[in-house]
């Protein structure tokens, strides 16, 4: 591989959505920001340059930052943030992979606005294992808030509320014509037909999973969270935040005299109060001579997405993805299992600090755990306390392995719904096998919760609704070629098994992908130790490590 220079300048910039001039944070000016665009086995030295009155780090999502977690970006996590005036050189190799990833800020919300795609091609020479493209078009999703999100974020987490939601869904930074205002800023997608595109989907949404459709087409998913998938042809893809989706579109071969509706909208499964609406894009043909796309009607089937609540499309979505499993692209399963784990993830309560009003119910603060425990974010970064041995008055190791307390967890949920508190984390030994069944709960509300682990891709091994039965579920188990994600939803009032190999020592973060349930604790983390051999330890910190 090569190496490749970036360089991104977190710098502040007018941008003007739903006829409203607001400043937001950007890399570059740019919103969305750049692509980054890397082939498997290239090395990425992105220098990051801070001149903004916010704290930032950036994540690059579902990289696996083999042996480089000091790149990998969680503020807290594996660094302290860099702060306003400073830099950071974020530098990795992208080994094993190749496919869309995505790049965002991980401190508070900032995200909402810092976030770009990155396109990693496969080696020179090598080729996809479907038919090449025509062209590689990155559609990636996200919010617009008029408000500024620090402000409604840091009232949320003061009143122990529940934050705002965004004001509109954007396709490429752009909310579409079913908003007030925003025509002009609308995604066009045009194709020559006969032509197959290669559409780099990625969900940088905050807060929604979405679904998303083109009127009269039909999609075929090649690839998932950068791994190839058994193509699927379907009509609609459900994308919820952190996961990436490549899938083809194949061109009608004739021009037709219409344009097509472009369509993504929310999956929603929690509370009542979501946003609703539908960000849309036109596809359009190039038309023989003499006719304009501008005067053709625009073709948007009535029942072009299903409806917000559709548990069962998408259980039945996610279990047709399955990896490509071949000699050359292998899905690697582990087939035993050295270390097992149950984590209830959902909402609950905590207390209300004194002299203080809180909306939750009873006057208490939202929160959300893991096995019970809300994840309260340390003053120093968790891999530097590791790597240093000071882990001291920083963390502790007694994360637990299985819920404090046994209830029907898909049903009515105990009268004691308080979760704890702390910054516990799972220690586990280099290249130990882990299975970790994620158990939705009922607690407030079922919900799906988009789980991402960072620093390794996890094998989707079953999911199913209701409780998971130990006695019974892993009978069923695929070991042959589940789907391989670094996001997965865990279904609302279901369960999902999930196995990856510890071979990447360092810290990673674990964390529901909805940002709402992040800041509310719905996070973890894994150390995994250094093995004995030197390829097998975590190099020590690049001497320009921001300090806290
Ligand atoms: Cu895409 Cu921890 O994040």
């Amino acid at each position: 591989g090569i190496t490749r220079h970036y360089k991104f300048h977190i710098k502040m910039q007018n941008i003007t959505r739903l006829c409203q001039t607001k400043s937001i944070v950007t890399v570059n000016g740019q919103f969305p920001g750049p692509r980054i665009i890397a082939r498997e086995g290239d090395r990425l030295l992105i220098r990051v340059i801070n001149n903004v009155k916010y704290n930032v780090t950036i994540h690059w999502h579902g990289v696996r930052q083999l042996r480089s977690g000091w790149a990998d970006g969680p503020a807290y996590v594996t660094q302290c943030p860099i702060q306003t005036g400073q830099s950071y050189v974020y530098n990795f190799t992208v080994t094993g992979q190749r496919g869309t990833l995505f790049w965002h800020a991980h401190i508070s919300w900032l995200r909402a606005t810092l976030y770009g795609p990155i396109i990693i091609l496969p080696k020179q020479q090598a080729s996809y294992p479907f038919p090449q493209p025509f062209e590689e078009v990155p559609i990636i999703f996200g919010e617009w808030w008029k408000a500024d999100m620090e402000t409604i974020i840091n009232e949320a987490m003061q009143t122990g509320g529940a934050p705002n939601i965004s004001d509109a869904f954007t396709i490429n930074g752009l909310p579409g014509p079913f908003y007030n205002c925003a025509a002009k800023d609308t995604f066009k997608l045009k194709v020559t037909p006969g032509k197959t595109y290669l559409l780099r989907m990625i969900n940088a949404a905050l807060n929604d999973e979405l679904f998303f459709s083109i009127a009269n087409h039909t999609l075929t998913v090649v690839e998932t969270d950068a791994v190839y998938v058994k193509p699927i042809e379907t009509k609609v893809v459900l994308i919820t935040p952190g996961q990436s989706t490549n899938v083809l579109l194949k061109a009608k071969s004739k021009a037709p005299n219409a344009n097509f509706l472009i369509a993504a909208r929310p999956y929603a499964t929690g509370p009542a109060s979501f946003d609703n609406t539908t960000t849309a894009g036109v596809l359009e043909y190039d038309q023989p001579n003499g006719i304009t796309t501008k005067n053709l009607p625009l073709l948007k089937p009535a029942a072009l997405l299903p409806k917000f609540n559709d548990t069962n499309f998408v259980m039945q979505f996610n279990k047709k993805i399955r990896s490509l499993a071949t000699a050359k692209f292998p899905a690697k399963v582990p087939k035993k299992v050295d270390r097992r784990f149950f984590f209830t993830v959902g909402l609950g309560l905590s207390p209300c600090p004194q002299n203080q009003t809180c909306q939750g119910p009873n006057n208490m603060k939202l929160a959300a755990s893991v096995n019970n425990v809300s994840f309260v974010q340390p003053n120093v970064a968790l891999l530097q306390a590791h790597f240093f041995n000071r882990s001291k008055g920083v963390y502790t190791t007694d994360f637990p392995a299985n819920p404090p307390f046994k209830f029907n967890y898909t049903g009515t949920p105990p009268s004691n719904i308080m979760v704890g508190s702390g910054t516990k984390v799972v220690v586990l030994p280099f290249n130990a096998s882990v299975e970790v069944v994620m158990q939705d709960t009922s607690i407030i509300v079922a919900e799906s919760h988009p789980l991402h682990l960072h620093g390794f891709n996890f094998f989707v091994v079953a999911q199913g609704f209701g409780n998971f039965d130990p006695n019974k579920d892993p009978a069923k188990f695929n070991l042959v070629d589940p789907a391989e994600r670094n996001t997965v939803g865990v279904p609302s009032g279901g369960w999902v098994a999930i196995r990856f190999l510890a071979d990447n020592p360092g810290v990673w973060f674990m964390h529901c992908h909805l940002e709402v349930h992040t800041s509310w604790g719905l996070k973890m983390a894994w150390i995994v130790n250094d093995g004995k051999g030197p390829k097998q330890k975590l190099p020590p910190p690049p001497s320009d490590l921001p300090k806290c």
